[in-house]
């Protein structure tokens, strides 16, 4: 059994390492005198560019043994199709997987765009299939669908993608979307269907899961319950006659030494204010199912780092030092791929794992943890 590993491409910036709070590489910070940005030298441009950093960690993950990459879409992100596009040129192999939410695209035009990228980068597109998490984030889209519904936009869009992607005409008339006698056009057509991860917790999200996913994509939680989640969509999958893998994502914090790896934690906590930690229950808003779950593993009292260990090498305090969610694994190398092992004896077939900050994690993890975890191809 072989099990992929993709690394994540940080598109809304990110600082120089886990401590620092400014995301300035990668130039996301507005002017600040005090801080030399990417790209700039004695305040001049030196023509280093933004993309250019994200290529880096592109190349570096690449060659340390990454499949691909998850490029996530928030309202504070780049755009994840016209940065896989700069990216192709600067890799090989490196595989976009590209986070979208269906809704906010038509299904016809987001077949063209990914066979056209399928076309150009020799097969290296794939789904992260988001549904979104309703509140205001999704209203900054201008999507005001309720939980279950988008679901039902989700499965309606993938029927159509799947549908036209035949190069036969199709037609089709859902709830959401409609088409007539669609089809993508020779050579189009020829292209290979990407494969879909599809992220979220709820039940809906199982649903259109089971019918259309290649990989059910959590966050990482308590090992139990991932493994409950796992068996879900699996038991789900099989009745309609058809397999999915599973795969997590997951942040990681390793070091030669488990000490090493905890102070790092440490010092990165240190610098978080009572004010932050205090506020941390009050984060979302949305009604996403998946992000409520990861709320709940956090304990109530937090006064040293070591409260948020939740299980062993399991730091649920991620999202003070960046944004995103909670859990994430913290050890030595070899505990590391230690857990990541144990989530593949849980049903995992397939990981994206991220660190701050992703350029030198990119090579630490490549080389020091993957050939350590026994799936690793
Ligand atoms: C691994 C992972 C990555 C996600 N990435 C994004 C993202 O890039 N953009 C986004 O808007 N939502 C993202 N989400 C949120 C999901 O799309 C989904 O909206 C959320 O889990 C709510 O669905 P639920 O109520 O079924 O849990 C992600 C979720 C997971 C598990």
């Amino acid at each position: 059994m072989t099990i992929d590993f993709h690394w994540r491409i940080p598109t809304h910036g990110e600082p120089s390492s886990l401590r620092a709070h400014e995301p300035f590489r990668g130039d996301w910070l507005p002017n600040n005198n005090s801080i030399r940005k990417a790209g700039l030298s004695g305040r001049k441009d030196d023509g280093f560019a933004y993309i250019d950093y994200l290529a880096e960690i592109a190349r570096a993950a690449e060659i340390s043994g990454f499949q691909g990459g998850l490029i996530p879409s928030f309202p504070m992100t780049d755009e994840p199709w016209a940065i896989s596009s700069f990216l192709a040129r600067e890799t090989s192999t490196f595989r976009f997987m590209l986070a979208f939410q269906p809704g906010f695209l038509n299904p016809v035009t987001a077949a063209r765009m990914t066979a056209s990228l399928q076309r150009a980068t020799n097969g290296r597109a794939l789904f992260n299939i988001i549904t979104g998490g309703g509140g205001p984030s999704q209203l900054w889209w201008g999507d005001s669908v309720d939980h279950d519904s988008r679901y039902t936009r989700t499965t309606e869009f993938l029927d159509i993608l799947r549908g036209v992607w035949r190069g036969e005409n199709f037609s089709y008339k859902g709830r959401f979307y409609q088409v007539e006698d669609a089809a993508l056009p020779y050579p189009l057509s020829e292209e290979e269907f990407p494969e879909i991860y599809f992220s979220g917790s709820s039940d809906a999200a199982l649903v259109s899961a089971s019918k259309h996913a290649d990989y059910y994509l959590s966050w990482l939680e308590p090992f139990a319950q991932l493994k409950d989640k796992f068996d879900r969509v699996k038991t789900r999958t099989d009745t309609l006659g058809r397999k999915i893998k599973c795969a997590v994502r997951v942040d990681i914090i390793a070091r030669p030494t488990e000490e090493e790896a905890w102070a790092e934690v440490k010092k990165g906590f240190d610098r978080v204010s009572r004010e932050t930690l205090d506020a941390l229950g009050n984060r979302g808003g949305g009604d996403s199912v998946g992000a409520n779950r990861q709320s709940k593993f956090r304990p109530g009292a937090i006064n040293s780092y070591k409260d948020l260990i939740i299980e062993p090498n399991v730091w649920s305090g991620f999202n003070l030092l960046r944004g995103g969610q909670g859990q994430g694994i913290v050890g030595s190398y070899e505990q590391v791929a230690e857990r990541l092992d144990e989530l593949v004896q849980l049903g995992a077939d397939a990981f994206i794992l991220a660190s701050t900050p992703h350029l030198e994690e990119a090579y630490r993890v490549g080389e020091e943890v993957l050939p350590l975890v026994r799936g690793h191809r």
